[in-house]
């Protein structure tokens, strides 16, 4: 089923030279990410996919918040519709990318916000980043390919400690897990990432591709699959009670009671 979408100045698509950045803008919300957010971003990584004039590609929110994941009213609203819904376009456009993809991350990131770091190249964290992946604080499960990525990238038990507790953890965790490429002060970060984004703007496109695909192409199929069994998964916990529970709390700013519940 086709889902509406308004163009949307909650994201922010500009280049600079060689770099086209696409930037979260809408801090008083946490930079959560509704549908056409999800959209703007697709558009974004497509358009960088497909004009050789970009080189690299910077995702960043500001100094305060990278971003809070899903709006979750909005998702309630509007939850993904088929494998074309506008969710799935920024993750296979993540997944597929042939140019890399550098990240800012200040503040919180959250859900999708830390799960989309797991497809960049090159990930800088400001000191105070705080990451979170509360999938089954939610009622739900792990999207984005993170049940196979984050194991991969961690190990078992230490990706099972943040996949199934949930709990946030700070950017001297992330780096340990092996999540984030450096942690940097944080007034320094999007300058930083901006330069580095230039700088592998500047090597041959042609070198930066191969490079890039032969250190992801192995895992594309497996990563390309688990989106779409998690985004199943996904889609029939979103309607279950147990989230309506856990996004009806975060909306009426309690906590979530699974008591009741098998
Ligand atoms: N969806 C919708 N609205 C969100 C949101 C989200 N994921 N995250 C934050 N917001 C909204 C809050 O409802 C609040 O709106 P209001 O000012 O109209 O009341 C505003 O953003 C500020 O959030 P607040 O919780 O007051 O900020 P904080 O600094 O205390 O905490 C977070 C920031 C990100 C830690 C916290 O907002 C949070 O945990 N958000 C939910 C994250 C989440 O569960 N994401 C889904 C993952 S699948």
């Amino acid at each position: 089923m086709e889902t509406k979408v308004e163009s949307s100045t909650d994201i922010i698509v500009s280049r600079d030279g060689h770099v086209l950045s696409i930037a979260f803008n809408r801090v008083t919300k946490k930079n959560a990410i509704t549908v056409a957010m999800y959209q703007a971003m697709a558009d974004g990584l497509a358009e960088a996919a497909a004009d050789p004039a970009v080189r690299a590609i910077l995702i960043r929110g500001d100094e305060s918040v990278f971003c809070a994941g899903n709006d979750l009213a909005d998702f309630m609203k509007n939850p993904p519709r088929g494998s074309d819904a506008p969710v799935f376009q920024f993750l296979h456009g993540l997944a597929n990318a042939a140019k890399p993809i550098v990240a800012a991350v200040a503040g919180a990131a959250v859900g999708i916000g830390t799960t989309m770091l797991l497809h960049c190249d090159l990930v800088y964290a400001g000191a105070n980043a705080r990451f979170s992946l509360p999938f089954t604080q939610l009622g739900l499960c792990p999207e984005a390919a993170s049940s196979i990525l984050l194991p991969q990238l961690a190990g078992y038990q230490r990706a099972a400690e943040k996949l199934l507790l949930g709990e946030p953890f700070d950017a001297e965790e992330a780096h340990n897990l092996g999540l984030v490429t450096r942690v940097l002060p944080t007034e320094a970060l999007n300058d930083f990432a901006l330069t580095q984004a230039k700088r592998l703007a500047a090597l041959p496109p042609s070198s930066l591709r191969v490079t890039k695909g032969l250190m992801k192409d192995a895992n594309r199929n497996a990563v390309l699959q688990r989106i779409a069994e998690e985004g199943a998964q996904f889609g029939k916990m979103l309607i279950a009670p147990e989230a309506r529970e856990a996004l009806t709390a975060f909306m009426e700013k309690r906590p979530a009671d699974f008591s009741k519940f098998d």
